[in-house]
């Protein structure tokens, strides 16, 4: 099947992140279109993902005083013009050839931030060159604290500003959709920040591959708090879920919580995340820094996001599907786009600024 290859410019029926998904397909071979839509088992987490926001509709307030209004915010003392991040997608070079530079360049041209794979497909000091704007660095634990930390100061004297500490992938989700379609990754394209995978450790008979082996090389709570005591850095811990995780994560000196199940990658029926976000904004304190990602298509989705509790929100295939269809323009055009569908809900909910988007906006159905 011949695959069309990457605008150069945005036809005027591109309008919505399901428009980029749709002409992603068509130019996506097989291979990357496995890994870049598929999830864990039987995808029931990437599904429950999308519809579940569903569940609460908007209860709009009307005729206040909303002139000045706008939709910056204030992440860990940086501002940015919206708070919708791009979040660690790993191996960009397999959607677009630009990959990880187009991610970031567009970020930054958008007035937002982007975060970067530990398994970027380009070096992470290349992209930060290129960056326009704020970056954070998604840490894989390297096997023990002196090697993950050696990142981290690697990725800090490149100038990102803050480590996002993945902890809900500490083995790989069992993807049928990839093993399928026998996924595997092509010839030039790989994990350059990370060539020297940690070693696993030799099991004697009897022992799990599981625990004994990939769990063997996992961080662990007293790891997370040295990691945090000696980083370079703030670290932000991404793909906690539990209200009691997200309250040890801040006593373990974490700058704040990435709520996640990975896009439904790792472990299939995992809970949406944005279903405890009320739960882990009450264990946190109204000070904590809360994100949250999974299923994020819409504006409004990104308002009952920060309704529910988030500082701000990430985004991951969509703007991959954005990038495979139009490379850093297609990146930055959907972030217009998600950037005007937040502001006219906003406008049209009577809300000036994140601030005013509260629990009252929304009624659960
Ligand atoms: C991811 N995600 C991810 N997360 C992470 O911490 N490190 C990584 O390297 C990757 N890699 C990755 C690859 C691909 C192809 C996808 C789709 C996702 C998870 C990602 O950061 C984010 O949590 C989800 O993508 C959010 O869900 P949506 O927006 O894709 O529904
Ligand atoms: C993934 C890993 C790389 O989700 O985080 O594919």
């Amino acid at each position: 099947m011949s695959r069309l290859p990457p605008l150069s410019g945005i036809p005027a029926d591109l309008v919505s992140a399901a428009d980029y998904q749709r002409h992603a397909r068509q130019r996506l071979d097989e291979n990357a279109l496995v890994y870049l839509e598929g999830g864990a088992a039987d995808e029931l987490t990437c599904q429950a993902n999308l519809q579940v926001w569903q569940e609460w509709a908007l209860l709009p307030r009307m005729l206040r005083d909303l002139r000045g209004g706008h939709t910056r915010c204030r992440l860990l003392g940086q501002e940015l013009q919206h708070p919708i991040l791009l979040a660690p997608v790993a191996y960009q070079q397999l959607f677009h050839a630009e990959g990880e530079l187009a991610t970031a360049m567009a970020a930054g041209v958008m007035g937002g931030a982007a975060v970067l794979s530990s398994f970027s497909s380009t070096s992470l000091e290349a992209v930060a060159e290129v960056a326009q704007g704020p970056l954070w660095f998604q840490l894989y634990w390297q096997g023990d604290g002196e090697r993950t930390l050696a990142l981290a100061e690697r990725a800090a004297a490149a100038g990102y500003q803050a480590l996002v500490l993945t902890v809900d992938a500490p083995v790989s989700g069992v993807r049928n959709r990839e093993q399928r379609a026998g996924f595997q990754l092509p010839e030039g394209v790989r994990a350059v920040n990370v060539d020297e995978s940690p070693r696993l450790p030799e099991l004697q008979s009897g022992q799990s591959p599981v625990f004994d082996g990939l769990l063997a090389l996992a961080p662990r709570w007293d790891e997370v708090a040295w990691l945090c005591r000696h980083s370079p850095l703030p670290v932000l811990l991404k793909g906690i879920l539990h209200p009691a995780d997200a309250r040890q994560a801040m006593q373990a000196g974490a700058a704040g919580v990435i709520a996640s199940n990975h896009g439904g990658r790792v472990l299939d029926s995992q809970l949406p995340a944005v279903k405890m976000l009320p739960a882990i904004r009450q264990s946190v304190g109204a000070e904590a820094l809360l994100l949250v990602d999974g299923g994020i298509r819409r504006g409004t989705d990104v308002l009952k996001a920060i309704a529910l509790g988030a500082d701000a929100v990430l985004i991951g295939r969509p703007y991959v599907h954005a990038q495979a269809t139009a490379g850093a323009l297609g990146v930055a055009h959907l972030l217009k786009l998600l950037r005007e569908e937040l502001e006219v809900g906003m406008a049209l909910c009577g809300c000036r600024e994140l601030a005013d988007i509260t629990p009252e906006l929304l009624v659960r159905l």
